[in-house]
Parts: C-alpha cells; sequence; structure tokens
C-alpha cells in the first residue's frame, strides 16, 4: 500500500491543532463545534464560491439517481380542434415526473412551436420553507416540515430537472418571497449559470397593513433566468394605462433616462406602444369576490394577470408552458387562454381536481388529460398493446429505446451501453415462458455480439427462472440480467420508498412533498351514510405499503372528501372540499343542502393519494 505524505507548513499545523483543541472545548461543553472547523480542515478545493450546506448532492448523481416514473394516462377531455397533443395535468411529485419528461424530451415528444426540443417556459411558485399562514378563514399557521438546507437540496433537485426539460432558447421564472430568495437565488446562478441571470422581478401587490416593527411586507421575487447566452425567446410588454400617471386628457409617465440617469417625463401619444414593462409588477392580489376567486379558491392561488405578463413576454402562440407545482392551475389556465400548450402537475389530488374543474369552465378549451406518475392502475397496465407496454416497461428501467436486429433477433433498447429485450404480455401464447432454453437459443444464435450483459424484461410471472441473473453457472460469457414488471419494482424500491402525503387540512395543503417510487392505486374501503344534511363515514380503511407489504388503515389515513353536488354522470366536477379536520368526532360533516340535486358524487381520497369514487342516489 501506498502511503501519500501530506506536507502541512508549520503556520498551519498550529492553526490545526489550536481548532482541534477547541473542537474539543465545544464538545465537552455540550455545545456545537463551529463550521470555521470543517472550512480549515476541508478548504473548498474550487476556487469559486458556492453555497454550501448538508447533504448536497453532485448534479450528475442527482441526475442520474431519480428514477423516471412514466406517466400512465388516467381519464381525457376532448376539447375544441385537434392539435396532435394534448396538454396534461400530471399527478405525482414533480421530482418522479420530472425526470419523464426529461425522457419525452430526449424522444422528440415535447417540441415547440418553432420546433425546438423542450418546453419554452416555466414558471413555478414552489412552497416555501417556513411557518406561514395560508388560511384566511381560521388564521392557523402552516407548518412545513422541510427546513433549511433540507428545503434548499429539495428545490435544487427539481431546479436541476426542469433545466434539463427546458429548451435551449428558453426561460424559467422561480417564485419566492423573502424568506428563502436570496438563498435560491444563489443556487439559481450554479445551476443556470450566473450570466444567464435576466431579472428579479417584484410583484408589489396593495393591501391592508396594520403597523407593526418593519416596513409592511408587500412584495414576491420572482427570479428570471434564461437557459443559454442571451438567445431566449423575449416578446416586449409595455406598462398598462390604469399604471401609468396620466394629465388631463394626456398620458405622461415619469421615467429615468438610462444615458442621462435623470428623470423625465415621457408623453403617451396613442400611436407609440409607450413605455417597456419595468421589473416592478404592480399587480393586486386576488381580490376575495372576483370570478378568479369565487370561481376556484385555493390556498396560495395567484392572479391570472401576473401570469399573463410572464407567459406573454416569454413564449408565443403554440409553445409548451410547464409549471411543475400546478397548486389551483393559474399557469395552466392563461396558458391555454393565451393559446399556449402546457404541462403541469401537483402532488395533491385537491389541486388535481381543481385545475381539471378550471380548464373545464374555460371556452373552446382544448383536449387535455389526467396522468398518473409513480401511482398506476395494474389493470390498465395489463391492458397496454405492444408498444405501449414495452415503451413503459423501458422508462420503469431508463433503458434508451434503441432498435437493432443482429442476426435476425430484435433487440429494443440500450441500458448503460447493453442490449435489451423487452417481451410484452402479448409476446407470449398460454403457457409459454422465458426459460433456460429461451436465454441458450439468445446466446447460441448472437454469440459474442451480446457483450457481457444483456438485459431481457418481461412481465412478472412469464419467467420461468426464479433468479435475476443468469449465464449458466458461468459457463456463459454473458449474463443475463432479467428485469421483471412490475413486481421487481417492489423490491428495488422497498429500501427507500416514501408514499405520497395528501393533506387532512386546509394549512397543509401546500406543503412541500417528498415522495419517491412506484405504487399500484388501491382504493380504499368505504362505508357511509348521508341523512338530511349530514353525511357520515361509518368506516375507513386505506392500504399504504410498508417494507414491501400493504398495511391497512382506519379513519386516521383519511386525508379529504370532495363532493360534485350535481354530477352529470360523465364529469366529476368539485364543487366543495371537506378536509378531515373538518370532520367531527362522530366523523360527520354538514353538506350544503341547498346545493344538492338529485345526483352527487363523493369521492373519498386516503393520505396516499388512493380515491374511492361513490354515488347515493342514482
Ligand atoms: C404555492 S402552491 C402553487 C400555487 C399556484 N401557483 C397557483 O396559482 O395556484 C404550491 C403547490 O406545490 C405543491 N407541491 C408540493 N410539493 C410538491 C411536489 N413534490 N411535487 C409537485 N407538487 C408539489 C403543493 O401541493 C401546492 O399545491
Amino acid at each position: 500500500m501506498k502511503l501519500r505524505v501530506i506536507k502541512i507548513d508549520f503556520h498551519r499545523q498550529q492553526q490545526l491543532l489550536q481548532l482541534l483543541q477547541k473542537a474539543q472545548e465545544s464538545v465537552e461543553n455540550g455545545e456545537e463545534v463551529s463550521t470555521e472547523f470543517a472550512r480549515v480542515l476541508f478548504p473548498p478545493s474550487r476556487k469559486e464560491y458556492e453555497l454550501t450546506y448538508y447533504g448536497k448532492e453532485s448534479v450528475q448523481s442527482i441526475i442520474s439517481k431519480t428514477f423516471a416514473a412514466p406517466i400512465q394516462m388516467d381519464r381525457n377531455f376532448k376539447g375544441s380542434g385537434e392539435q396532435g397533443w394534448i396538454n396534461k395535468i400530471i399527478f405525482g411529485d414533480n421530482i418522479q415526473f420530472l425526470k419523464s419528461l426529461v425522457e419525452m424530451k430526449k424522444r422528440g415528444e415535447l417540441k415547440n412551436s418553432d420546433g425546438t426540443d423542450g418546453v419554452r417556459l416555466i414558471y413555478i411558485d414552489p412552497p416555501f420553507a417556513t411557518k406561514q399562514d395560508f388560511s384566511i378563514k381560521d388564521q392557523k399557521a402552516y407548518a412545513d416540515k422541510l427546513k433549511g438546507a433540507e428545503f434548499l437540496e429539495w428545490l435544487r433537485k427539481r431546479l436541476v430537472l426542469l433545466r434539463e426539460v427546458l429548451s435551449d432558447n428558453g426561460s424559467i421564472y422561480v417564485h419566492l418571497d423573502w424568506h428563502k430568495s436570496h438563498y435560491v437565488k444563489v443556487l439559481m446562478d450554479e445551476i443556470f449559470g450566473e450570466g444567464n441571470f435576466l431579472n428579479e422581478i417584484v410583484w408589489y401587490y396593495r393591501r391592508w397593513n396594520i403597523a407593526g416593527s418593519t416596513f409592511a411586507r408587500n412584495h414576491d421575487t420572482i427570479l428570471f433566468y434564461e437557459k443559454n447566452n442571451k438567445n431566449h425567446v423575449f416578446n416586449n410588454l409595455y406598462i398598462p394605462k390604469s399604471e401609468k400617471s396620466s394629465g388631463k386628457g394626456k398620458s405622461w409617465l415619469s421615467v429615468i433616462d438610462e444615458v442621462t440617469g435623470k428623470r423625465k417625463s415621457i408623453l403617451q401619444d396613442e400611436e407609440s406602444k409607450g413605455v417597456p414593462m419595468p421589473d416592478v409588477f404592480d399587480i393586486s392580489m386576488i381580490n376575495p369576490m372576483a370570478r378568479e376567486r369565487r370561481d376556484v379558491n385555493y390556498p396560495t392561488q395567484k392572479p391570472e394577470k401576473l401570469l399573463e405578463r410572464i407567459i406573454q413576454a416569454s413564449s408565443n402562440e403554440g409553445d409548451l408552458v410547464l409549471d411543475a407545482f400546478g397548486g389551483s392551475g393559474t399557469t395552466a389556465a392563461v396558458a391555454e387562454k393565451l393559446g399556449r400548450r402546457w404541462i403541469t402537475g401537483d402532488v395533491g389530488k385537491l389541486s388535481i381536481y381543481t385545475i381539471q374543474k378550471r380548464i373545464l369552465a374555460i371556452d373552446n378549451h382544448k383536449s387535455f388529460a389526467v396522468y398518473n406518475a409513480g401511482h398506476y392502475d395494474e389493470s390498465k397496465l395489463n391492458s397496454f398493446e405492444t408498444n405501449e407496454w414495452k415503451k413503459f416497461a423501458m422508462s420503469l428501467y431508463d433503458v434508451e429505446p434503441h432498435q437493432d436486429t443482429i442476426k435476425g433477433f430484435d433487440f429494443d433498447g440500450l441500458k448503460d451501453g447493453e442490449l435489451v429485450k423487452v417481451y410484452s404480455p402479448q409476446d407470449f401464447e398460454e403457457n409459454t415462458k422465458i426459460t433456460e432454453d429461451t436465454l441458450r437459443d439468445i446466446q447460441m444464435r448472437i454469440g459474442p455480439s451480446l457483450g457481457n450483459e444483456v438485459f431481457i424484461i418481461a412481465p412478472q410471472g412469464k419467467f420461468g427462472l426464479a433468479v435475476d441473473e443468469y449465464d449458466n453457472d458461468g459457463e456463459w460469457d454473458t449474463t443475463f440480467n432479467l428485469l421483471r414488471v412490475p413486481y421487481s419494482m417492489f423490491q428495488k424500491f422497498t429500501e427507500n420508498f416514501t408514499p405520497l402525503k395528501q393533506a387532512d387540512d386546509l394549512n397543509s395543503v401546500n406543503e412541500a412533498i417528498d415522495a419517491v417510487g412506484f405504487d399500484f392505486i388501491r382504493p380504499p374501503k368505504v362505508e357511509f351514510k348521508v341523512e338530511g344534511n349530514l353525511l357520515s363515514i361509518l368506516s375507513f380503511e386505506a392500504f399504504s405499503r410498508i417494507k414491501g407489504e400493504y398495511q391497512s388503515n382506519g379513519f386516521e389515513a383519511f386525508s379529504m372528501l370532495l363532493v360534485d353536488y350535481s354530477y352529470d354522470g360523465n364529469i366529476f366536477v368539485m364543487d366543495k372540499v371537506f378536509y378531515q379536520h373538518d370532520f367531527d368526532e362522530h366523523n360527520t360533516v354538514t353538506l350544503d343542502i341547498n346545493k344538492a340535486t338529485e345526483k352527487m358524487m363523493y369521492i373519498f381520497v386516503d393520505k396516499f393519494g388512493n380515491e374511492l369514487k361513490a354515488t347515493l342516489k342514482e
């Protein structure tokens, strides 16, 4: 073994000894060891600066380790006009569906109006890592579970993937406030490059303030970056009349001259477009009586006017707009109205049904569909036709589709540079399976061109071998890796599987959620009755997966009840949400009987995102 000799000069020796002594004293006194200690002992290797914190992963590892949860269509809604593309609402943790979008981009399935790959514009409004009050009604503080460094890393992982989905001439807007915008700015500089920073937009909103010991906090911060070197799409916007100071009959605007630095007044004649939009957006919060609020009413909902500016400035008609923290669907709704195509998603069922309702209410909306990512319907999976099934199976195992025929034998893809063969359920005649003979045939036919490893993907139950690897006891130069769909995924994710978590009161709707893995939909079992205007849940049983096994949970696993007071027998349109915390000690809530009709539909959602749909009156 070779020993590396590290030369340490006398000064550094003294410094290290002093620090060690200080650290020892701190430990003895039960105090924390100063961060100075780590910095001197392990000085940063790079000469640049960066934000350091515990648990920061490398960009490469984030991209390669994140599991791509393929998106599976659950329900689609036909709209006006055919555009050969379906707008998307995706239910799932965005870290998983973003990775799938990266794969779709690679396959050429995400194209903008000018043919560029990826999405043109991203706007995100993630939960802030703070205790904040989003409830107007009961003034309860909203508890965010992710704190400090943990929150930053949670967001950073998503920003890294968002950059991958963005088109080369696209841009991203990250909506934050004073709590964390300074840290996120540093992270954005690291991920997107300081040179690609375009604006710090201040969204200034007037509101009634109570006097205190600080200036009233009346703005949010939106960080605006482009992907690459000043070639982003940007349509100039001009200040609308309502924001100008006006003289009698004429419109005057006071501006700073960029050359002289002096203030001057500009007369707005009707011919000119006016003054280019500054980086301070003066837009009111949504008025409680506004249609936008009455029809939607989601905590943290942003005004459509804010999104109008962003979407008009940074995208063109027909471009793709993405919001990975969909909430009430403001981005999707505005993109729809402005003729853009869109993708949105959220980890909360309440959000998914709110967005669905909001898009359906737009006249002449285009076709859209709701998809699941990481949470699948097993029966639908079995009814996929061959190519669809193969595509799904390959995305589960991160295989790059690549058709190749070697000595008359067809391969479907490459995994880490090795050949992959996929068998779909339709490839099997009754009672046939993949056996040792199947593998031997492939081995004999193709010989050394197979390489050291080959991957065989097939439905669980279609392998006649119980092992995961086969090389005929070392007789062959090629090892066959046998990947089952879907059950071996259970094994793979048993260790670090984190189920989805749904809100059980208004204040937890905006929590930052981290859910990793893959599961099948298991509707809860619910018994309930409606008497007069009282709905009572008599029994509730949900199923969650813990260490690969399903475990049943009672009423504590109930998240919320969504009600459509006038179900048309076809499309569920949410009228009301009752959170678990709205139920009394007899598990009862009061329905608004004035709104009730002959047909009502109920969706019971458990904390893991499973739902049971039920109607009582036929
Ligand atoms: C501040 S809200 C977005 C509000 C939205 N801009 C609007 O106008 O309605 C943040 C949303 O992020 C969602 N969220 C939290 N963690 C998530 C995750 N890991 N993946 C996807 N969505 C997530 C929350 O459910 C919440 O709806």
